[in-house]
C-alpha cells in the first residue's frame, strides 16, 4: 500500500528548485514538500515564504517528516544531516556524490543500524537509472565493467569544442550557466566530480568500498589545441570516461580523458548526456544514456527515490552480501598518448611498451602502454597532457602476473 510521505529538504538550488517543479508536475507520487531548509535569508524566493526554514532541526526534529531530502553542496554538512535524519528514525534521499562516495560505508552501516533507507539514484549520472539497475536487474549476472559519461559537465565543454569549435573557456561558462557544473567547477574538469560517481558505481557493481582518493582521476582541463588536431586528423574526439573492471580477482578503476572513434558509441553521446556501458558474462554489452546534469533530470531522479519510499524500498546492497570482497588496485597498465613540450623529461624508457610518436611545433607526442600510477604522475606535470589510446588494450600490471586484452 502506497504511503502518503511528508518532506523536509535541504536546499532549494538547482535540484531543489528541479525536485519541487517535478513533484507538482507528477500526479501519482504520493508526497508533499512540508519544509525547505535554506542558508541564505536574503535570497528572493519563487515559492511561498512559508515553505522556508533556516533552522536544520525544524526539519529534523519535526514528527510529522518521514523523509529527509538532501540537496546541499556542502559535503561534510550533508553527512551531518543525513546521519541525523537516520538517527530520528527518517528515511532519506540524497544526490550528494561527493558526501556519498567519502562516507559511503558509513551510510551503509547506518541504514543496518537504524533500519532506515538512504536512496540516492541522482547522485550517479543524473536522471538514468543505474543504480536500481545494478541492485534489482543486475543481480545474477557476473558483471565484468562498468564504464561511461559520468560527467554532464565535461562532456558538454567537449562537445562544444569539437563540434562548435567554441573555446574551452567559454563552454565551461555556459556549462555553468545552465547549472550542470558544480559550484567548485573544478571538481568537474579535472575529473573528481565522476570520481566520486563511480565510487558509488563500484560498490553497487562489485560489493566493495573504495575510498574516492584511491581512485586516480585525470581530468580534461589540460587538453590542447595539439591534442584537438590529433583527434580531428585521425577521426576521433575526445571524452571524458570512468571505468571500473574486474579482471580475475581484483577490481580496477579510474576516470582519465581518452580518444574515442568518432563511430563508437560514447561518441554520439553529447552535451550534458551521460551514458553508462554495462558489461556482464551472460547478457554482454547493455547501455543506458540519459542527462546526466540539470535541475529537471536530477531532480526527477531524486522524486524516483521518494516514490520509491512511499513502497518501502531500500538498497539491499546484494553484491556485498555476496561476499566475494575483492580487492581494489591501481596496478594495471593502460594504453595512452601524452603529449608535452619539447625538451621535457618524459622519455620513450619510461612505456612499458613504447608504440610510437611523432614531434612538431614544439611539442612531442609519445603512445604506449604505461603504469596507471605513471600517468598519474604526468598528468600533475605542468604543460603535460594526458589522454587514453581509443584502443586501450587494458592489463593488469605485471605484479599481479595476470594479462586480459580488453578494448575500448
Ligand atoms: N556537475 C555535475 C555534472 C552535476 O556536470 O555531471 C551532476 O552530477
Amino acid at each position: 500500500m502506497k504511503k502518503n510521505l511528508k518532506l523536509g529538504v535541504f536546499g532549494f538550488g538547482c535540484v531543489g528548485q528541479g525536485l519541487y517543479h517535478v513533484l507538482n508536475e507528477t500526479h501519482g507520487v504520493k508526497a508533499e514538500v512540508k519544509k525547505f531548509c535554506v542558508k541564505n535569508r536574503s535570497k528572493p524566493r519563487i515559492i511561498d515564504a512559508a515553505y522556508f526554514t533556516y533552522e536544520a532541526g525544524d526539519i529534523l526534529n519535526d514528527p510529522e517528516i518521514d523523509v529527509v531530502v538532501e540537496l546541499i553542496d556542502d559535503a561534510e554538512a550533508a553527512f551531518k544531516i543525513v546521519k541525523k535524519a537516520i538517527e530520528n528514525g527518517k528515511h532519506v534521499v540524497t544526490a550528494n556524490k561527493k558526501m556519498l562516495a567519502e562516507h559511503l560505508e558509513e551510510i551503509y552501516q547506518l541504514q543496518q543500524t537504524y533500519d532506515r533507507s538512504i536512496l540516492y539514484e541522482g547522485a550517479v549520472c543524473g536522471s538514468i537509472p543505474i543504480l536500481r539497475n545494478l541492485e534489482e536487474y543486475y543481480d545474477n549476472d557476473l558483471i565484468t565493467s562498468i564504464e561511461g559519461i559520468f560527467n554532464g559537465s565535461t562532456n558538454y565543454i567537449l562537445t562544444k569544442v569539437f563540434d562548435e569549435r567554441k573555446n574551452y573557456a567559454e563552454a565551461l561558462k555556459q556549462a555553468q550557466e545552465l547549472g550542470f557544473a558544480e559550484t567548485d567547477p573544478s571538481l568537474d574538469v579535472k575529473g573528481f566530480d565522476p570520481k566520486f560517481k563511480l565510487a558509488i558505481a563500484i560498490t553497487h557493481t562489485f560489493g566493495v568500498f573504495v575510498r574516492p582518493e584511491n581512485i586516480i582521476n585525470i581530468g580534461i582541463h589540460k587538453i590542447s589545441a595539439t591534442d584537438l588536431k590529433y583527434a580531428r586528423e585521425n577521426n576521433l574526439t575526445i571524452k571524458l570516461v570512468a571505468r571500473a573492471y574486474k579482471i580475475k580477482d581484483n577490481i580496477f578503476g579510474f576516470v582519465a580523458p581518452q580518444y574515442v572513434p568518432t563511430d563508437h558509441m560514447l561518441a554520439s553521446v553529447r552535451n550534458e548526456y551521460n551514458a553508462v556501458l554495462v558489461e556482464g558474462a551472460f547478457a554482454e554489452k547493455q547501455v543506458f544514456i540519459g542527462k546526466g546534469a540539470g535541475s529537471y533530470p536530477t531532480g526527477s531522479a531524486v522524486l524516483s527515490d521518494i516514490s520509491a519510499l512511499t513502497f518501502d524500498y531500500r538498497y539491499e546492497y546484494k553484491k556485498i552480501a555476496q561476499g566475494d570482497a575483492f580487492p581494489f588496485s591501481n596496478e594495471i597498465l593502460v594504453d595512452a598518448v601524452v603529449s608535452f613540450p619539447e625538451g621535457s623529461h618524459i622519455t620513450t624508457r619510461d612505456f612499458e611498451t613504447f608504440k610510437g610518436g611523432y614531434q612538431g611545433n614544439g611539442f612531442q607526442n609519445l603512445q604506449g602502454s604505461v603504469h596507471l600510477e605513471k600517468l598519474k604522475e604526468w598528468a600533475e606535470q605542468d604543460g603535460v597532457s594526458v589522454i587514453l589510446a581509443p584502443q586501450l588494450n587494458l592489463a593488469a600490471a605485471p605484479q599481479t602476473a595476470e594479462v586480459e586484452r580488453l578494448s575500448a
